[in-house]
């Protein structure tokens, strides 16, 4: 599944971009190059730093990569207690995609005891289509240029956002 959408992306990519009529949507390696593990002890804000770094869209697809873990999608309560009893969503294959189908808030957690509560979870926020429109006005509570982390080039570099035609989700 990530083979196929990755291929599809190296297609596209090799194409140039002016010929796209429009962007359908982005897959993001969730956590960059690092993928989704527990976060080292000193860092553990690592996700929510990187998920806030990113503008979300609806229909964009997150892509999981991780070893001996697994991923659940939870609700708000869920995520603040580590609650994986009732996942709305699971998987544990190693390489699981999430569609970001709507816009607002999606919370995620690891289903591996301990593992949310050493902070392997995150919040993904998702702009509504108007607020993606306008760019840097409507999102007032993104986070700013200014609390990037010196690295922030060499983050974004592994998380350089693979644009994908999501033939999976019929645009409008
Ligand atoms: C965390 O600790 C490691 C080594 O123990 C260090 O290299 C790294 O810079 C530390 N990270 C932070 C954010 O303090
Ligand atoms: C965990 O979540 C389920 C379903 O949302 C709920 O029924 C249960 O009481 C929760 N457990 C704890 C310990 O909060
Ligand atoms: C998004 O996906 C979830 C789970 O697959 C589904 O229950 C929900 O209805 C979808 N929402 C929209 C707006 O398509």
């Amino acid at each position: 599944m990530a083979g196929i959408a990755l291929v599809v992306s190296l297609m596209m990519l090799t194409l140039p971009f002016c010929s796209i009529p429009y962007v359908v949507c982005y897959e993001y390696q969730v956590g960059g190059s690092r993928g989704w593990a527990v976060p080292p002890a000193n860092d553990s804000k690592i996700y929510n730093d990187w998920a806030s770094e990113n503008r979300f869209r609806p229909n964009d697809v997150l892509w999981f990569k991780y070893t001996k873990d697994s991923v659940m999608a939870v609700t708000e309560a869920e995520y603040k207690g580590c609650n994986s009893s009732r996942p709305a969503f699971f998987s544990n294959n190693g390489n699981s995609l999430y569609s970001l189908n709507h816009s607002g808030a999606f919370y995620f957690i690891s289903g591996v005891s301990g593992h949310c509560f050493k902070g392997q979870r995150m919040v993904v926020k998702v702009l509504s289509s108007d607020e993606s429109q306008t760019g840097g006005g409507g999102g007032s509570s993104r986070s700013s240029a200014a609390n990037f982390s010196p690295s922030w080039a060499l983050k974004l570099a592994s998380v350089i956002p693979l644009i994908v035609a999501c033939f999976l989700s019929e645009p409008k």
